[in-house]
């Protein structure tokens, strides 16, 4: 098929350099230049395993990008992959996931026959119905279900691993209100999909599809909130979380994943997404007592580990480390990241601050200045009087003798990760 993507974002290019590769011609369009020049010439400023080799082996010949939304005439249908930010109240910015979608309809105004727009970005079911198809509709002149369609597919991929979620994704949800031309047209974009891997699709309202999203999201969240909170009262009783997590996740009804206690959640899409639709409830007069609790959790687990830190040692002018900046492993993404309000705590306790993380130096040194970024984890600890260990990077697990040059070996553990235990003063979060 002839595709376009709005958006060369995580999302965004991801999406146009996977379509490419099950053997459809892509469009790429993003209103920054440099975005499509890099596209252009086979490069991404975005860290994705398996995403560079598809986009430099697929630029120039099915994987075109643009600055041109008039492109997306000539293509079957368009995705829309615009981001939607937070407001300061939580609730998302669509005006450039609006805006995208007015372009497309003038792209679109003058096309024989049907186009298919799919709506890629998280956004809430309302915001798609009152604004993001009347924009289509104006800019078009033309009407929702008849010269046009508007379905909703929403995506789930993680970082570190959003080319193999693409690829080999639990479900697929396609959102259309039972529009045949809708439907046909996607069931034929993600055919190799769904006939060679079996992936389950589900058919579903556009209202609902832009739901599941949020509600996976704010399910997962909760999860792990409901663990970290577990993990708090099993930490008063002397008892180790994860040994009670690891049996509770062997009830079918529970499922393992997402048991890991600790530091909390961050990232872009939890930390907004529960945000957003707590928001949302709000303004319709309902109050979302878990998500709010969700995210009251979350709040809490980076002043516990201070607090745990404060038990042990007196930070004020002594030089604590930082262990991992990045919202998770494998990603250089501090968005929502555990490690800033640590900071920001130690800051407030006048700790003399030194940092370290195999990928996200730069990008916290960019929002936090006045603390020292070093190369590795040994030179972290070299003189520290504690450590507060907030990612989960699998070189953490190998520090032993590393501690030794602590000048007091205090270890707060937000994540497990640590292995040694003997001659530390070692404290787990949860555990
Ligand atoms: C998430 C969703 O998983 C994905 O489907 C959606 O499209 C985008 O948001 P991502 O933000 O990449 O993906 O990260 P994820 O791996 O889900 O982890 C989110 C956060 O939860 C991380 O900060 C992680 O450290 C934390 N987490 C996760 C835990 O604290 N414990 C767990 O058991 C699992």
């Amino acid at each position: 098929m002839n595709v376009s993507v709005v958006g060369s974002g995580y999302v965004g290019t991801t999406l146009s350099a996977c379509l490419a590769d099950l053997g459809h011609d892509v469009t790429a369009i993003d209103v920054d230049e440099e975005t499509v020049e890099r596209l252009d010439a086979g490069e991404t400023t975005i860290h994705q395993p398996g995403l560079d080799p598809l986009v430099s082996a697929y630029a120039g010949s099915r994987l075109k990008a643009t600055t041109d939304h008039a492109a997306a005439a000539d293509t079957d249908l368009t995705f829309l992959a615009v981001g939607t930010p937070a407001t300061e109240d939580g609730s998302i910015d669509p005006s450039g996931l609006l805006a995208a979608a007015e372009d497309v309809g003038e792209a679109i105004a003058d096309k024989d026959g049907y186009h298919l727009v799919v709506v890629k970005s998280t956004v809430l079911p309302d915001i798609i119905e009152d604004e993001l198809i009347p924009a289509i509709e104006r800019a078009s002149g033309k009407t929702d279900g008849e010269e046009f369609g508007v379905a909703v597919n929403p995506e789930f991929l993680r970082e570190g691993s959003a080319v193999d979620d693409f690829m080999d994704p639990d479900r697929i949800v396609i959102g259309t209100d039972g529009d045949p031309r809708a439907l046909q047209q996607l069931a034929e974009l993600y055919e190799p999909l769904i006939t060679d891997w079996d992936v389950p699709t589900v058919e579903t309202g556009r209202r609902e599809a832009a739901m599941i999203k949020y509600a996976s999201n704010a399910f997962l969240a909760a999860k792990v909130s409901l663990i970290n909170d577990l993990g708090n009262i099993c930490k008063e009783f002397g008892v180790d979380t994860y040994a009670v997590a690891d049996a509770m996740g062997m009830d079918d009804r529970i499922g393992e994943r997402f048991l890991n206690s600790g530091v909390g959640w961050g990232g872009s899409c939890f930390p907004k997404e529960t945000a957003a639709l707590a928001a949302a409830a709000r303004d319709n007069d309902y109050r979302p007592a878990m998500i709010e609790a969700a995210i009251e959790v979350n709040d809490g687990q980076p002043e516990r580990m201070l607090e745990l830190l404060d038990s042990h040692v007196d930070s004020e002018a002594k030089r604590i480390a930082v262990l991992g900046l990045a919202f998770k492993a494998g990603t250089d993404d501090i968005r929502g990241s555990r490690a800033k309000p640590i900071i920001e705590g130690l800051q407030n306790r006048g700790a003399d601050i030194v940092a370290y993380d195999p990928l996200a130096n730069e990008a916290m040194a960019e929002q936090y200045t006045d603390i020292e970024y070093v190369d590795s984890a040994a030179e972290a600890l070299d003189g520290a009087y504690g450590v507060a260990v907030v990612t989960d990077w699998p070189e953490f697990t190998d520090l032993y003798e590393e501690f030794d040059e602590m000048a007091d070996p205090v270890v707060v553990d937000g994540r497990r990760i640590i292995s040694r235990r003997d001659g530390l003063t070692y404290e787990g979060l949860t555990w």
